[in-house]
């Protein structure tokens, strides 16, 4: 039987719930908010608001991005997404900061920059890469999973002096998995026991035939520490960038991946976002998952704040309903109706699954009957 609750025919005619159970008061059938109406007395209180009915599909209700292709002429090159991994204490964050400090604009290692889990650097050449801050294997295999894969390089590292460990093999059968091309960079060079060429045949065995042993896996030896060779692995990732000829179309509504997201005491719910096409703009109305709003501010990695944010650019948005997940995907909507009804859906559909999924107790299987 078709039915609805109160709350969730407000939601989705973008009316206020008491408004609602004020309305069906007056027709003499009172109702509390929480409580399930049928479709004949949703479609009176539709027509008494001066709405229209619009009976829907469910698939109708969702959006499905995939379907609309930019056309080859509409598309521009973006900058790479690099996602670091590798075994614990191997270097990876070092890494990162390292080349973080190798940044020719921010110039300012360290400190001052704030930690929004994706940043990008600016070459000396001008050109751009962002950068996942390690989503650690498992937020990446998720993600993957999901079907929100942003990775286009992933930079394996292994330290010189310990060669392959378990979590470097993981993350090479992930990345192969991801069908994404892998730069090793063999990490920890200035040790007295660092041995690259023994991490080279390791890698042999797994398949990685780096171009040193006459592969076609770029290898480069690097210290994060010391700050050794942080140039011939960026150009690593420019070369292997090059040859992917990344590209999408900048001038069209925005669509972003959740890399990670939280509430903010102040601030309220927080999402880092990493736009894969299109331009992300102050103002404009979003479903996230399960979460919808309106972008108040967006902040970059460096903690300013943007009006704008085009394809491969990471920043924290503000401006949601509720926290979504990372993988999540962000769209564009024409209106702020629009973004309540996906976004009621698709809490519907989550609800729906943590009901059916939840253990049989009196209490849920009397929910169940309602
Ligand atoms: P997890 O995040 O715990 O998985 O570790 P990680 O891979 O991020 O390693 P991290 O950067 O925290 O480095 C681990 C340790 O190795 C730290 O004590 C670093 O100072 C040290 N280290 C990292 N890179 C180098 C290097 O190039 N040379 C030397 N000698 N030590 C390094
Ligand atoms: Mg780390």
């Amino acid at each position: 039987p078709e039915t609805i609750t109160v709350q969730e025919l407000a939601k989705r005619m973008g009316e206020r719930g008491a408004d609602l159970v004020k309305s069906m008061f007056k027709l003499g059938t009172p109702v509390t908010i929480t409580e399930t109406i049928d479709r004949d007395t949703a479609e009176l209180l539709i027509e008494e608001f001066g709405h229209r009915f619009v009976p829907v599909s469910e698939a109708d209700i969702d959006i499905d991005t995939s379907i609309d292709v930019d056309a080859d002429e509409t598309l521009q090159p973006r900058p790479p997404v690099v996602t670091i991994m590798g075994h614990v204490d191997h270097g990876k964050t070092s890494l990162l900061d390292a080349i973080r400090g190798a940044d020719v604009v921010s110039g300012e290692a360290g400190g001052i920059t704030q930690h929004i889990g994706a940043y990008q650097v600016t070459l000396k050449d001008g050109s751009k890469v962002t950068f996942l801050d390690t989503p650690g294997h498992e937020a990446f295999t998720e993600m993957r999973a999901r079907g929100a894969n942003v990775t286009d390089i992933v930079v394996l590292v292994v330290a010189a002096d310990d060669g392959l460990k378990p979590q470097t093999i993981e993350a090479i059968n992930h990345t192969k998995a991801a069908g994404v091309p892998m730069i090793v960079a063999i990490n920890k060079i200035d040790k007295p026991g660092a041995n690259p060429q023994k991490v080279r045949e390791e890698l042999l065995q797994h398949e990685i035939i780096v171009e040193a042993m006459g592969g076609d896996v770029q290898d480069v030896e690097v210290s994060a520490l010391k700050k050794t060779n942080l140039d011939g692995l960026l150009e690593a990732i420019n070369l292997q960038a090059e040859i992917l000829e990344l590209k999408a179309n900048p001038e069209r509504a925005a669509e972003a991946t959740v890399v990670e997201a939280k509430l903010d005491k102040g601030r309220g719910p927080l999402a880092t976002v990493l736009v894969q096409r299109g331009t992300l703009n102050v103002g404009d109305i979003i479903v996230v998952g399960a979460a919808s709003g309106k972008v108040r501010a967006m902040i970059d990695d460096h903690g300013r704040q943007v009006k704008q944010a085009g394809p491969s650019f990471p920043v924290e948005v503000l401006g949601l309903g509720a926290v979504p997940s990372a993988g999540d995907q962000l769209t564009v909507v024409e209106n702020e109706a629009r973004a309540r009804e996906v976004a009621a859906y698709r809490q519907s559909v989550l609800d729906k699954k943590r009901t059916t999924s939840a253990p049989v107790s009196l209490e849920n299987m009397f929910a169940n009957r309602a």
